[in-house]
Parts: structure tokens; sequence; C-alpha cells
């Protein structure tokens, strides 16, 4: 174990030391500079020669510049380190997993090409849609579960009805509420752009006598699913919980859905005001 070190971004230091805590191995930081025209500058703080280097980064946000970083820390560690792993704790890019229109970038792809350089990359809940596992078109890279996380943070919640608020978002639901022994439901979505969803459908339970709903998805960017979600469950007047993996909260989707009443969660693969469920521990599991 003394061989390897858990190496972070400054942003991911919180995470990174309770990880390599414990693991029992090293943690160091990247010393990253911005030069004057927007280039990085990077190097590793403490010896990397013949160890086996796990890379932790969360991409969100800063989307591009993390991921030339992460690019220029990976192709530098392999120079020296005998084994180079990255752990993504969000990894961008994934929905972009087709040529919607012609000649438009499979991103999904491409990022797996770039990110080869890595001999095993952990990405915790990876946006899948098209694709049901990651190696479809990721070969070197495997998922982190975070459902045992939120389980446990939704085991303290009284009488919860988990709901999906699409079809996609089944997987987490049905889980959660098969690990807790509570029932759960889910919705389906129509996506009208970018920004804007509709609620297609409704529950299919009857007789709701549990004392809330908590809603889980992947991710929250814009808000707009929970914001449509919670708007159509109001009626039922229950207390809410809305929890995400990832929280992204672009234009101002927290301050929104903080509007309409409701309680917001999210693990903190992206650090934010309601990052309230740790991962390290689901990371620390995967990686011993
Ligand atoms: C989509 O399929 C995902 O699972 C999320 O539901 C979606 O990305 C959330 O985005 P937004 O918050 O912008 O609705």
């Amino acid at each position: 174990m003394n061989n390897q070190v858990l190496v972070t971004f400054s942003g991911q230091k919180e995470v990174g030391k309770k990880v390599a805590r414990k693991l029992k191995i090293d943690f160091s930081e990247i010393k990253l500079e911005r030069l004057p025209d927007g280039e990085s500058r990077l190097r590793f703080g403490k010896e990397i020669e013949g160890k086996e280097v796990v890379l932790l980064q969360s991409f969100y946000p800063d989307i591009n510049d993390k991921i030339v970083e992460t690019l220029l820390a990976g192709y530098t560690a392999d120079r020296y380190a005998r084994k180079v792993t990255l752990v993504a704790l969000y990894f961008p890019y994934l929905r972009e997993d087709k040529e919607f229109e012609k000649h438009e970038a499979v991103s999904a792809k491409i990022m797996a090409d770039l990110f080869d350089v890595f001999d095993k990359v952990y990405i915790c809940e990876p946006h899948l849609h098209r694709f049901k596992k990651l190696n479809e078109f990721f070969p070197n890279a495997s998922k982190i579960s975070l459902t045992d996380a939120i389980s446990k943070f939704v085991s303290k919640l009284s009488k919860p009805l988990i709901i999906g608020p699409d079809e996609e978002s089944e997987q987490w639901a049905e889980y959660v509420a098969r690990v807790l022994g509570v029932r759960y439901d889910t919705l389906k979505k129509k996506r009208l752009g970018p920004r804007k969803v509709k609620t297609i459908s409704t529950l299919n339970l009857k007789d709701i006598d549990e004392k809330s709903f908590v809603i889980i998805d992947d991710m929250i960017s814009t808000g707009g699913t929970m914001i449509e979600v919670v708007k159509y469950l109001k009626k039922f007047k229950k207390k809410m919980y809305v929890i995400a993996f990832h929280g992204l909260f672009v234009e101002k989707a927290l301050e929104k859905l903080k509007k309409l009443g409701v309680d917001v969660i999210t693990t903190n693969t992206i650090k934010n005001k309601v990052s309230k469920i740790d991962v390290s521990d689901s990371i620390a599991e995967v990686l011993k």
C-alpha cells in the first residue's frame, strides 16, 4: 500500500484526503499554475516514480480546463509511475453518446480515446443512456456506484416513497427502494430542449400513505427535470426531498428548486451548498 499515492487537484482535497486516509496511502496535491495567456502549468508535488498513482478529479465547474489539466497530469504520471488510475467524481460529455446530427462530435467516444492514457478510469455514477455499460465505448473505464451512499441517507427519512423523475432513473429508485424495503414509482418525461422538459405521466401507485416523496436522479443541471416533477407532485401535499448524485446547478437551479419549498441534497462529487452525502466510502471500497 505504501507504494500508492492519491493525488488531487485543489478542489478535490477534502474527498481525496478522506479516501487516502481510509486506504492508508499517501496523499499529495498537484501544483497548478495559470500562465498569463491562460495555459495551465502543472507538476506533481511529491515523488511518483515507480509508484501507483491514483488521480482524483471532478470535472465541474470549468469542464474544458479540467479536461486539459487532467490529461496533462495523466500523461506526466504515465512517464514516471508504475500504474496510473483516474477516479472521476463527475465525468463530463457522456450525454453526447451518438451523432444526433450529421458531422456532430460524438463527445463521449472522443473522451474515451483521450483518456486512454490512464491504465484505469473509475467514474462515479456515469450518465449512461444508449450504452448500458461504460466499457462498451470506454474500454479502460468502470463505474463506481453511489446508490449505497444515497440509500444510507434516505434511510434516515421517515416513511419515504421513492420517485424516479424519468425512465432512466428507475434503476436508482428501484435500488434504493429495494435496499430500504419501501415503495417506488417512476414518471415519464419528454425533453423539449436543453432547458425544458415536460412530465408526461402520472404516478402508478395508489393509496399513498407514505410521509414524504424522495425524488432521485443522477444529476441536476438546469433543474428543469426536478422542477417539473416537484410541480406535478405538489398536489399530494407531502414533504419532498430532491436528491441527485451530481449537483451542477447551472443558471440558479438550486435557488429555483428551494423556492418550491423542497429539501435539496446531493453527494459531494461536485462541491456545492447542499453536497451533504459523502462518497469517500464508496470510492475507497472500490479502490482497496
Ligand atoms: C437526463 O436524462 C438526466 O438523467 C437528468 O434528468 C438531466 O440531465 C437533468 O438535467 P436538468 O436538470 O437540466 O433537467
